[in-house]
């Protein structure tokens, strides 16, 4: 069986790894391809997460970068397609909701060569979100759709799909953290970074509808603000620090730093005393490592990390993070039970399914 694997982002490392390492233990024989988008391409963004995953390294560069979601989409569309007819797999892996996987979804329907969609289901029904279309897009062109959670399935009936298609595996990016748990306890960034364990709220915003405008200068006053009463630490997307002005920090614990590797990342949550984000994974890993989470958005695709407890929505108003110290206060914490094939095995599952097809 000959497989290719579409990357592009940080995020689309950490769900492929487990996947990758998996298939390739279960079909030896097999071809296994990565190609890399490019649409991460600084190193804090791309190199340092497929080291430190272990993924070796991809096979087919694409280098498309930034750019227009016209743009982007379209160059990775145009310089997939003769990998694809040189590759000539039996199928393309696509993890998440980034461009590159609606690009490379569609690439390869049109080749009608069949796709696996890792991740699959999640809704926010917010269709000013670039990664809902690109949700729609990937699930309804894709033939093996693999869920997380069990809210995809009513998700991915509404729109049609039918129950065939499904396979609910669980959570690869959990996987990844489960395999690195050992490595991001010992790495201790925050002591690196100068801050206590168990005292900081730790900061990720990088989504267009918070930075690209007026609020991320709003958000910047409240951190400002916060780090008066609880330290915060912000390794700042590229997208975000290219939008900040250089006078918003003001406070010296506020911690403003570059993109962190994914150990050092993870480390940081663990030792936070809580986590403030517009991010979806982060979501994901404070619900497994029972972290209050509190986020910047007006809705969420993953609101199972809301029933199980850690995860609040603040709607999409900086001014509430104001609120965040009287609600840490008030919360008790406790590491709730993980959602459902949330356990480190999801990529076997996806193993299972996909194996499973060379002998049927
Ligand atoms: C993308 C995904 C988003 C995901 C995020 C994870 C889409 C539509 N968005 O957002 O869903 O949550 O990745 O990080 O696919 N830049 C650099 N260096 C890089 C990459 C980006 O400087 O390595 C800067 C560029 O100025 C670029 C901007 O960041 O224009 C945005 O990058 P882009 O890939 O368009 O989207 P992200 O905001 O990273």
């Amino acid at each position: 069986m000959r497989i290719v694997y579409v990357v592009g982002t940080r995020p689309n490392f950490v769900k492929t790894a487990p996947v990758i390492s998996a298939l390739r233990a279960r079909l030896p024989e097999g071809r296994h391809t990565i190609v890399h988008t490019g649409q991460h391409y600084d190193r804090l963004m791309s190199e340092v997460f497929l080291e430190e995953l272990g993924v070796p390294a991809p096979d087919h560069m694409l280098e498309v970068g930034s750019g227009t979601h016209a743009q982007q989409t379209a160059r990775v569309m145009e310089r997939l397609e003769p990998v694809l007819s040189t590759e000539g797999p039996d199928l393309v892996v696509v993890p998440g909701d980034v461009n590159s996987t609606l690009a490379a979804a569609l690439t390869a329907v049109k080749m009608e060569i069949p796709v696996a969609h890792i991740e699959s289901g999640l809704r926010s029904f917010d269709r000013t979100m670039p990664e809902e279309i690109n949700r729609i897009v990937a699930d309804q062109v894709s033939d093996l759709l693999f869920l997380h959670s069990a809210e995809a399935i009513e998700n991915l009936r509404a729109e049609g799909v039918p129950d065939e298609r499904m396979h609910f595996v669980g959570n690869t990016m959990i996987d990844t953290l489960v395999a690195l748990e050992d490595r991001f306890r010992s790495a201790n960034a925050a002591a690196t970074l100068g801050v206590e364990p168990g005292t900081f709220v730790l900061v990720t915003l990088h989504r267009p509808a918070l930075v690209d405008g007026p609020l991320l200068a709003e958000a910047m006053g409240q951190l400002t603000a916060l780090a008066a009463a609880i330290p915060v630490v912000f390794p700042v997307h590229p997208r975000t620090r290219k939008m900040m002005e250089e006078a918003a920090a003001g406070h010296p614990d506020l911690h403003l730093c570059e993109p962190l590797g994914y150990l050092d990342f993870l480390s940081l949550i663990a030792d936070a005393r809580a986590v403030l984000t517009d991010s979806g994974g982060i979501q994901e890993e404070t619900t497994y490592l029972g972290i209050p989470c509190f986020t910047l958005r007006a809705n969420t695709e993953r609101p199972v990390t809301v029933r199980a407890g850690t995860n609040t929505l603040l709607g999409l108003d900086p001014g509430a993070i104001a609120g965040i110290p009287a609600a840490l206060a008030e919360r008790a914490d406790e590491r709730p039970e993980p959602p459902p094939l949330w356990d480190g095995r999801a990529a076997e599952r996806i193993a299972d399914v996909i194996a499973g097809l060379t002998s049927s």
